[in-house]
């Protein structure tokens, strides 16, 4: 069993992702920090110092190689990990994933993203005002990608214990 949670940036993910993982007793991958160990370098400092391309390629290569494994895990991708190098492909070509959308509505992610901008460089530098600009926009276009997961859950006013009793309905 190998269960991936896509969706944006700060929509909480990770949290859900490790709480589910306890549940079922499997391990949690966060595909972030496995960059980040790999690359030995922050998220930032390799946007900062190799550029966003060569960050793509990396969280491709390392997308496949953890779909590799042979062991059950849940995995939370970056919040851009599906609208790049054919990543969605990647996961529906592997039978034993289930992909979950976790939905949040813009208002929750700009209001989240105020108080964590800066360890995420696509929208470290912007103001409250172009943070809701940019996440409505950028939201709508990769819609289209994270709409291709096999199961979606919208988040809003649900709590992490909910959205786990959730997650276990879908997948059961
Ligand atoms: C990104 C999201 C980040 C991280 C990188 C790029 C994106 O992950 O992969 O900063 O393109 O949306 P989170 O969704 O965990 O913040």
């Amino acid at each position: 069993m190998k269960i991936v949670l896509l969706g944006y940036m700060a929509s909480g993910k990770s949290t859900i992702g490790r709480g589910f993982a306890e549940k079922k007793q499997i391990s949690f991958i966060d595909l972030d920090d496995y960059i980040e160990k790999k690359e030995e370098k922050t998220i930032s400092e390799i946007f900062e110092e190799r550029g966003e391309i060569y960050f793509r390629k990396q969280e491709h290569k390392y997308l496949k190689e953890l779909l590799d494994k042979k062991e059950s895990f849940v995995l939370s991708l970056g919040g851009g990990t599906p609208c790049y190098a054919g990543n969605m492909d990647v996961l529906s070509s592997h039978e034993e994933v289930s992909s979950v959308y976790l939905k949040t509505s813009i208002k929750t992610i700009v209001d989240r993203l105020m108080n964590e901008k800066s360890k995420r460089p696509l929208v470290a530098r912007l103001k409250e005002e172009a943070l809701s600009e940019f996440v409505a926009k950028h939201l709508f276009e990769r819609s289209y990608y994270y709409n291709q997961a096999n199961y979606m859950i919208v988040l809003d006013n649900k709590s992490v214990d909910d959205i786990i009793d959730d997650l276990q309905v879908i997948l059961s």
